[in-house]
């Protein structure tokens, strides 16, 4: 099995810049679908959710043009199907919201349950109740979800029970253009809902209140090709160089970011001891001691995010302390403090709650990634750990970090990537 070597302890030093959001990208892709003609996507992360995600869309008929890794010109305008494989979207989470970007143009929709992180139970009933608010029909069935509608979509209220980033930004994609005006109440607020609707409002949609508690769409009838949208940066790629830093007592400055979007991190660093000085569009973290025991409680947005939990655990087991964290989102996002363990690290979770004493290092190990943000805290836990951490089971890091062991090792890491040569 392919993996990562990660050689400790050390501190991180330098300069890291960061790539664009993976969970907005991955909402605006689909949201191409609605715009009839091209949509030229500028800081798109070069990760292979995102590659697969171009690959749905040209299977369905879509013309893509790469402009470079992060730089695509998509052009839906002869999108010829509204059926996506199994085997394309039932590899990760997104692909669910090509039901609300399909629904807005074609009668009849189906694509399969979509796959993502194992976090415990990942339902749609929110997703399914936008849309039947809406007007259209949907149906689960042998792992395949069916939409269809009879005529357009019809503007409406929806409150939804949970707030979901999910269901939140595929009701934006199905009303986009609906008739009527749909108000959206209890909306997730994260910065990639409020980039799919500025991106959504450059090709001409009309949404408004987008991160806010009431999102307002009035339906338009088309939407114009966009010349150039930009994503934006990844708070949780950057929290997740924040916390790297800090763990290792270094002194980074983070570029190419938005601080405002990492302030529930931030606020819970200076906690834990790390010095931050936040920038127009960079933030440097510095930590010169042994970090301070810290509780968090994973909120929605703005509260601290639940992608940050595993990586801020990892930074706990070093705390000279006892630290509480509490996992509101998932049902079971604490498979990794496993691996922590075997680590040295003396952390017990039970159902939601994770308590972690402090102790005075973790040693070297060979440990498995569970999901993506478990597998980027195994590669911290490497960092702090004294001696060598193989990280297996890298595919998962690879779906949401873009070139993470050259920019880990441009801050003074020593990672590297070792292929299974078994597989020849
Ligand atoms: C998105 O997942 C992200 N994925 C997740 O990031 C992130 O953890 C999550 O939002 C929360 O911020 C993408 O954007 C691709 P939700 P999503 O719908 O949309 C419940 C990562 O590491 N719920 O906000 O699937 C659900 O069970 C990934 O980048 C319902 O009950 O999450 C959960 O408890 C991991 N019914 C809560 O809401 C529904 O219909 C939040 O889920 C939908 C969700």
């Amino acid at each position: 099995m392919d993996k990562f070597v990660v050689h400790g302890p050390c501190r991180l030093s330098g300069k890291v810049n960061i790539s664009g959001a993976k969970n907005a990208a991955l909402a605006i892709l689909p949201a191409t679908l609605l715009v009839d003609g091209s949509c030229h996507i500028e800081n798109v992360p070069d990760i292979s959710d995102i590659r697969a995600y171009l690959e749905i869309l040209e299977s369905l008929g879509s013309k893509i043009t790469k402009i470079s890794n992060n730089e695509y010109i998509i052009d839906n305008s002869n999108i010829s199907s509204a059926i996506a494989s199994y085997e394309l979207t039932s590899k990760f989470r997104a692909s669910y919201y090509l039901l609300g970007a399909l629904i807005g143009k074609f009668n009849d929709v189906q694509i399969s349950l979509p796959g993502g992180c194992n976090l415990g139970a990942r339902p749609i009933d929110q997703h399914i109740k936008a849309f039947e608010k809406l007007g259209a029909s949907v149906e689960v069935l042998r792992g395949n979800v069916y939409a269809k509608r009879t005529t357009t979509l019809k503007g409406t209220s929806i409150f939804f029970d949970v707030v979901s980033v999910g269901a939140t930004i595929n009701a934006i994609l199905a009303a986009t253009l609906s008739d009527g005006v749909t108000t959206i109440e209890n909306p997730a607020k994260e910065p990639h809902i409020v980039d799919v609707a500025n991106f959504l409002n450059s090709a001409g949609a009309k949404i408004k209140g987008a991160g806010t508690d009431i999102i307002k769409i009035t339906g338009v009838n088309s939407l114009k090709q966009v010349s150039s949208y930009s994503v934006i940066p990844d708070q949780i790629e950057a929290g997740t160089f924040m916390v790297a830093a800090t763990a290792t007592k270094g002194d980074i400055t983070i570029n190419n970011c938005i601080p405002k979007h990492m302030e529930p991190i931030t606020a819970k660093l200076v906690e834990a001891g790390a010095i931050v000085e936040e920038f127009e569009t960079s933030i440097r973290v510095k930590m010169d001691s042994v970090p301070n025991p810290i509780n968090v409680k994973t909120m929605p947005y703005p509260g601290f995010p639940t992608d940050m939990q595993p990586q801020i655990s990892t930074l706990a087991t070093i705390a000279n302390g006892t630290s509480v964290i509490i996992e509101n989102i998932w049902e079971s996002r604490f498979q990794y403090t496993d691996e922590l363990a075997k680590m040295g690290a003396d952390i017990s979770a039970h159902a939601s709650t994770a308590i972690i004493k402090g102790v005075k290092s973790l040693y070297g190990s060979p440990v498995k990634c569970h999901d993506l943000r478990a597998g980027a805290s195994m590669i911290i836990a490497g960092l702090i750990a004294d001696g060598t951490t193989e990280v297996y089971e890298i595919q998962h890091i690879l779906r949401g970090y873009e070139n993470i062991v050259d920019k880990f090792t441009a801050l003074g890491a020593k990672i590297e990537f070792v292929p299974d040569n078994s597989q020849k």
